[in-house]
């Protein structure tokens, strides 16, 4: 017991220790879980295994609510055994994925920010058991979170009992570095008192009454690795676009030179765009984000960056090493918060940040998707990025204008779904330019995206739409809406946007 003395600090509950098969157990088929995990950090490890392999011979089936994504495969496993009947509010996995392509698991693909505030209004069905990961547990009872913050505090606040993964993997170090702040039941509500991203307004710990801990399983595993690639031609172009239009703003005033503090999503594009920045003029830089990946710690490392908030860090194998070992450098640089509070429109909406983050496609007035491939299929979930592109001081969208070695342009005539429609997105980026659509009309923003974003594949034949769309339609947003669609069509049916199938 003494290798965890430092870990337990409430010694009465060294008791509640058990395996991770007996606290399994306490899950009932049907169950609401909200677990710990955000981005493939800090999930719980252990019992979620255990549910999957009970999953396997009995009839369980559960609601699970996390933060975000989870790693180690610990969605495709829950999934693959059948353990999911519903999943919230966001998953990044292939297993996954498929199943839930298929209808076998019902996925709500939520704003990241919103799931507390619909678990605490109920208008989702109340948790019954919270697992969170842990890497220590304070005096008091309070859960020190690990590598994400998640929704963990939300879960345990409401969920009937809770059990701890104490992961032993994770430096103890972290301690410190997390800032717990939810806001009240409406109605009576405070403003979050914050106006700078560094702000801490809440506790280091999830506050929770030790009688409701009951279990507590010992694991020591690492987080899995990100899985971002290396940034290529066409992120660098991407990067040099943005740094151009950003160093524009701060020419004519509009901004200086340390920005707003920046918002990056996942993925390779985003972060590869945000590593970019390295060799931007810009500097004392901030982050107020959702997720830190490398691009962060890279920027801060060349000091052009001061700090960063957000809920979780996603690091590859050879920045969380560096990371872990540096954390009492980092620490005064950076604050994990809730998802509800690195989200929140309030704070998103004050501190007026630059938000980057990545479509799978957009249309010629602007709209974007960012989840469905070809209308129809989940990729993996709008995640944080509507949170941000609403309330942004700028909402800014990238992606390659490409796909699939030119199979898919990711400029079409009309996006078959829509997470983020023309009133919320601001400038739109891709290798071939960047298209400011501030203060436009929709038949002027229409031109210029063709202008400066479609790739020259695409841009005669989406320049003859527009040009029918104008003359035989019309409209505030012209559109052929015979033809609105025919690209994804083609892909669906020949693996290609322009080539219809010859059997038509
Ligand atoms: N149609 C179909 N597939 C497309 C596509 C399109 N228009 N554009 C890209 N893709 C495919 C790519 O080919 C790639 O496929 P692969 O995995 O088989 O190679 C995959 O989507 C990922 O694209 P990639 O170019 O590697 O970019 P990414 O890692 O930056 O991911 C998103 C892009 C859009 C999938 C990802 O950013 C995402 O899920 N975003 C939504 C969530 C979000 O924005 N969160 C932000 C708040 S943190």
């Amino acid at each position: 017991m003494s290798q965890y003395a430092d870990r337990i600090r409430l010694k009465s509950l060294c008791e509640k220790i058990t395996t991770a098969k007996e606290a399994a157990k306490l899950i009932k088929n049907c169950n609401t879980v909200g677990m710990s995990g955000f981005t493939r950090a800090g999930e719980a490890k252990q019992v979620p295994l255990e549910l999957a392999e009970r999953a396997r011979h009995e009839e369980l089936k559960i609601t699970l609510i996390t933060g975000a994504s989870l790693g180690n495969d610990m969605d495709g496993l829950m999934a693959e055994t059948g353990l999911l009947a519903r999943r919230l509010p966001y998953q990044s996995d292939a297993v996954m994925r498929k199943a839930l392509n298929n209808g076998e698991v019902m996925y709500i693909d939520q704003h990241l920010s919103d799931t507390a505030e619909q678990l605490r209004s109920g208008s989702l069905p109340k948790v019954n058991v919270a697992i969170i990961e842990a890497c220590a547990i304070t005096e008091s009872g309070g859960i020190v979170p690990t590598t994400s913050t998640g929704n963990s505090a939300s879960f345990v606040a409401q969920a009937d009992i809770v059990i701890v993964e104490l992961n032993l993997a994770h430096s103890a170090a972290l301690e410190g570095m997390h800032d717990i702040y939810l806001p009240a039941k409406r109605p009576n509500r405070e403003p979050i008192l914050m106006t700078n991203g560094q702000d801490r307004i809440g506790t280091s710990y999830i506050p929770c009454d030790p009688s409701r801990i009951a279990a507590i399983v010992i694991t020591d595993q690492e987080d899995s690795y990100s899985v971002v690639q290396p940034g290529d031609e066409g992120t660098e172009a991407i990067a040099d676009h943005l740094i151009a239009f950003l160093e524009m703003e701060v020419e004519c005033g509009n901004l200086t030179p340390s920005l707003l503090p920046l918002q990056a999503g996942v993925g390779t594009i985003a972060n590869a765009v945000m590593s970019g920045l390295k060799k931007s003029h810009f500097s004392g830089l901030t982050m107020y984000s959702e997720v830190l990946q490398d691009s962060t710690f890279e920027l801060l490392d060349a000091c052009k960056m001061v700090s960063a908030s957000g809920c979780s860090f996603t690091l590859s194998e050879r920045m969380y090493h560096h990371v872990m070992e540096n954390l009492d450098r980092y620490k005064d640089k950076l604050v994990l918060r809730p998802q509800e509070i690195s989200n929140h429109p309030e704070a998103i909406r004050r501190l007026g940040t630059i938000s980057i983050n990545t479509a799978l496609e957009f249309d010629i007035y602007g709209n974007v998707n960012s989840t469905h491939v070809n209308g129809t299929h989940m990729m993996n979930g709008l995640g944080g990025s509507g949170d941000f592109a609403r309330n942004a001081h700028l909402a800014i969208f990238v992606t390659k204008s490409v796909a699939k070695n030119g199979a898919i342009s990711s400029v079409v005539p009309m996006v078959p779904h829509v997470d983020h429609n023309e009133h919320d997105v601001d400038i739109l980026i891709t290798e071939q330019g960047l298209a400011d659509l501030r203060g436009l009309a929709p038949r002027e923003r229409a031109q210029l995206i063709i202008d400066k974003c479609v790739h020259p594949d695409y841009r005669p034949v989406m320049q003859d739409y527009f040009d029918r769309a104008c003359v035989s339609v019309g409209g505030q947003t012209p559109h052929l809406l015979e033809e609105s669609f025919s690209w994804h069509v083609n892909m669906r049916k020949s693996g290609h946007m322009l080539r219809k199938q010859s059997s038509w």
